[in-house]
């Protein structure tokens, strides 16, 4: 194996490489065409087929296939985030539909303008301070994706949500698929406000994993809240591309869907570089603070509990909380609102969090899952 600081110029292209330099990880595919968002240059671009290339996926693609192929020869599986977990979007398609046949565009306009912030917000991930792995785990890192998440990987990923330099990313294209869609509607002023408010009344968690070092605790809850809110996402972006592409209801079904559908492309590194090195972490055995070990299966599962116990908990509330606080007024436009609030909540969908994460502590066969 090389030197993960040095790579050996004769593996550049070698299938199965394991260890890459920042620059690497970074570097896009030359394209033929950019990407321009409504009027907004953006990442990835077109190939001479006309294909869509996500950006910064020339090596960071083969990469975590390396790396993922590594793990699977050593007998350790990938974790998966079941897709029974995910919560449905609020306001779900048929009660979008009817709110946009009905010219109430307001909550959808917000619903997608939240979707544009938290993208944005993906930025933070290039704050995540990595601690000295090499200390804190008993075996060995190198040519894993976790010796690479502060050599390109977090950098990409926030590059990525929130746009690099003159490039606009997710957030970005976003906003553009939302503007194309609705014809540039108006943005009420107040989405970003209470985005913030909700986060700062959250209660703050003690900290669970007392017994760790705090900088890899710190990451690995990180990277697991980033994990599930990824592997979410992948609805509300289904749910986005379903409704910015129907033409009875969309100005730019095509141009809007497309971008939508870029973006998600590009969302499937991000879900697969961080359940890597969660696994990797997972397979490993943790240093504590008092000089014992603990088995990393045990931490990185009771840490997915706790993100997917939350999430799957808080998402559906806050959803719904979000939309209907300005619900009836928005409606109030529309011909008959009683009667169009009435057909609204009889599309409602009724949707329960599975019972288990999947994820519990073991020696606890119910428990805190039976809670959810
Ligand atoms: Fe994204
Ligand atoms: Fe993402």
């Amino acid at each position: 194996m090389s030197n993960p600081a040095t790579p050996d110029a004769s593996q550049r292209s070698a299938p199965g490489r394991l260890c890459w330099s920042r620059e690497e990880l970074l570097a896009s595919s030359p394209v033929e065409e950019p990407l321009i968002a409504g009027e907004v240059r953006c990442h990835g671009g077109f190939d001479a087929d006309g294909r869509y290339c996500s950006p910064r996926t020339l090596h960071r693609t083969p990469a975590i296939q390396a790396w993922q192929d590594q793990l699977r020869g050593q007998g350790q599986p990938l974790v998966e985030i079941p897709s029974a977990l995910m919560p449905p979007q609020y306001p779900n398609l048929d009660q979008a539909r009817l709110l946009l046949r009905n010219g109430v565009r307001e909550p959808l306009v917000r619903a997608l303008t939240i979707i544009s912030i938290v993208e944005g917000f993906g930025a933070i991930i290039r704050d995540v301070q990595v601690p000295d792995l090499r200390q804190l785990l008993v075996e060995p890192i190198d040519g894993t994706a976790l010796a690479h998440l502060d050599r390109g990987l977090f950098e990409a990923h926030a590059r990525d949500e929130s746009g690099f330099r003159d490039e606009g990313g997710h957030k970005q294209m976003w906003e553009a698929a939302r503007d194309l869609a609705l014809e540039h509607p108006k943005v009420p002023g107040d989405v970003l406000m209470r985005m913030m408010g909700r986060r700062g009344a959250r209660h703050r968690p003690e900290r669970p994993f007392p017994e760790l070092d705090p900088g890899l605790e710190r990451m690995l809850l990180m990277m697991a809240q980033v994990l599930v809110v990824e592997v979410f996402a992948e609805g509300t972006f289904d749910w986005g591309e379903q409704l910015l592409s129907d033409p009875e209801l969309s100005a730019a079904p095509e141009a809007a869907g497309a971008l939508v559908r870029h973006i998600r492309s590009d969302e499937r590194p991000h879900v697969e570089y961080l359940r890597t090195a969660l696994s990797e972490l997972r397979a490993r055995t943790l240093r504590t603070l008092d000089g014992r070990t603990r088995p990393g299966r045990e931490i990185v599962d009771a840490a997915l509990h706790r993100v997917l116990r939350g999430i799957t908990r808080d998402r559906p509330r806050e959803q719904r909380e979000d939309l209907r606080q300005n619900l009836v007024a928005a409606m109030r436009g529309a011909a008959h609102p009683g009667a169009l609030l009435e057909e609204f909540e009889a599309l409602e969908s009724v949707w329960t969090p599975p019972a288990r994460t999947g994820f519990e502590p073991t020696g606890s066969p119910a428990g805190p899952a039976a809670s959810l």
